[in-house]
């Protein structure tokens, strides 16, 4: 089937950031737009793929055709994803919050003129691309993104295997690129054969093409 080569095939992404309350009023959270992902889930979608998108919370519409699940919190994010295997595919594109509060309040946290000023104890929150890559129901192809400001190919390299991806979407992410929070993207596609550099494109764009790269090797496999 040409035009839907990935039908029959279940994918599961994640996209956005995750916010973990400080109190019900604060959060501590990633910069993510969920521009990408949401686009990588739609464009899995174009190819037939019966598409579940996990997203943390975005300012953009969710996708059409497509399964959306939302979720808040890193540990909300692990669960949705993992009630959602077994699965042939794992994009995993969201900008999970390393830490969380270790114990967030559940009453708004006062601010006392004068007295001392909280100090915020962190825990390490679970990492779902990880977890999805050692997993014994780990789908076929597992993609995870690095978004780094420096090291990018030796940092996405390290990811790869430390992870059990197949695939590392590298993009460098520093302040001048623009690429946070906007429309276009740069990338390297890091595998066990080597790398490849994609030209400076729109998200769109990149989504496009990894959804075909996914369906060229899904297929080999
Ligand atoms: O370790 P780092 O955050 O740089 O790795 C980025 C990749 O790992 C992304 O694919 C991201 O979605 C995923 N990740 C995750 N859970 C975390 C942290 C990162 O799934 N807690």
């Amino acid at each position: 089937n040409g035009a839907k080569p990935l039908a029959g095939k279940k994918a599961i992404v994640t996209s956005g950031p995750t916010h973990e309350p400080i109190d019900p009023v604060r959060y501590i959270a990633n910069r993510s737009s969920g521009r990408q992902g949401h686009a990588i889930a739609a464009a899995l979608a174009a190819l037939g793929a019966d598409v579940t998108l996990v997203s943390g919370p975005v300012s953009i519409p969710d996708p059409a055709g497509l399964n959306v699940i939302h979720v808040e919190r890193a540990e909300e994010m692990r669960d949705a994803v993992l009630a959602a295997l077994p699965a042939d595919i794992a994009v995993m594109v969201a900008a999970v919050a390393d830490w969380r509060v270790a114990s967030a309040s559940d009453q708004k946290i006062k601010k006392h003129p004068g007295e001392s000023i909280p100090t915020l104890a962190l825990t390490e929150n679970p990492d779902i691309l990880k977890t999805v890559g050692h997993h014994t129901q780990r789908p076929k192809l597992v993609i995870g993104f690095a978004a780094e400001t420096q090291d990018v190919e030796s940092n996405a390299r390290a990811k790869l295997e430390r992870k059990g991806a197949d695939f590392i979407v590298a993009n460098d992410v520093s302040p001048s690129t623009g690429i946070m929070g906007g429309t276009r993207n740069r990338v390297k596609i890091i595998s066990h054969d080597g790398v490849e550099q994609w030209p400076d494109l729109d998200k769109d764009e990149v989504a496009t093409r990894l959804a075909a790269l996914i369906a060229g090797t899904i297929m080999q496999r």
